[in-house]
């Protein structure tokens, strides 16, 4: 059975909240019952998308006590893991086509005294992360092309869940397109961290989405 015994986390991501009241729209969904903030940080190269750095994860983190999530979707991110970390990520997550020592990298993430994640874009295979496993505490599947959010979910990614799932103990995360639907299919092959970023943000209640997210994959 590929399904994870672990407790399902629900990770709204910033990326389609309101920015004009950030601390705002992250209590809110801390209020509802989720469990991670996922903030995706993107530079432009990586990803055709520009999004924010550390100074404004400083201040996410002075709006919740929830662990922060934080998923980097920058070329050579070990540049920058200090100032990430510094800032209050808990999580770390990079994307392993992103840099030249991969392994360098998730460990001075994990030195650091974050927990380190590593991320495939949907065009890479699981064959790729796979000699990086031991290093990692989560893999952050790509469900959609990473650079933005309102993207519909690809379904062929599900294999990769269920490819990952018998060889990998940490957790399991999908992101990109997740609806309660797409949720529960994916918590069918066993993933255990569902990020949502429009399901979640463009629903004005936010506790009944997160606790219908959490019926769907339980
Ligand atoms: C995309 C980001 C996602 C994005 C998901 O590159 O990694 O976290 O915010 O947004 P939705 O849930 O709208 O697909
Ligand atoms: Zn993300």
């Amino acid at each position: 059975m590929p399904v994870s015994t672990k407790q399902k986390l629900i990770a709204p991501s910033i990326l389609s909240a309101d920015f004009s009241r950030l601390a705002e729209e992250i209590s809110e969904v801390d209020q509802a019952g989720c469990d991670w903030i996922h903030i995706d940080v993107m530079d432009g190269h990586f990803v055709p998308n520009l999004t924010l750095g550390p100074p404004v994860i400083q201040w996410i983190r002075k709006a919740t006590r929830l662990p922060l999530d934080v998923h980097l979707m920058i070329e050579e991110p070990i540049r920058h893991l200090e100032a990430f970390r510094e800032a209050g990520a808990d999580w770390i997550t990079v994307h392993v086509e992103a840099s030249k020592d991969v392994s360098a990298t998730l460990k001075k993430i994990r030195h650091l005294g974050a927990k380190p994640g590593l991320s495939l874009r949907p065009k890479t295979s699981v064959s790729i992360v796979e000699p990086y496993l031991g290093l990692v505490d989560l893999v952050l599947v790509m469900t959609v092309e990473p650079g933005f959010g309102g993207q519909e979910f690809m379904p062929e990614m599900l294999e990769k869940v269920g490819a990952l799932r018998p060889r990998f103990s940490g957790l399991i995360s999908v992101d990109g397109g997740i609806n309660l639907e797409t949720a529960q299919n994916a918590a069918q092959k066993g993933a255990d961290v569902f990020v949502a970023g429009s399901a979640i943000f463009k629903e004005a209640n936010r506790k009944e989405v997160i606790q219908k997210l959490r019926r769907s994959v339980s």
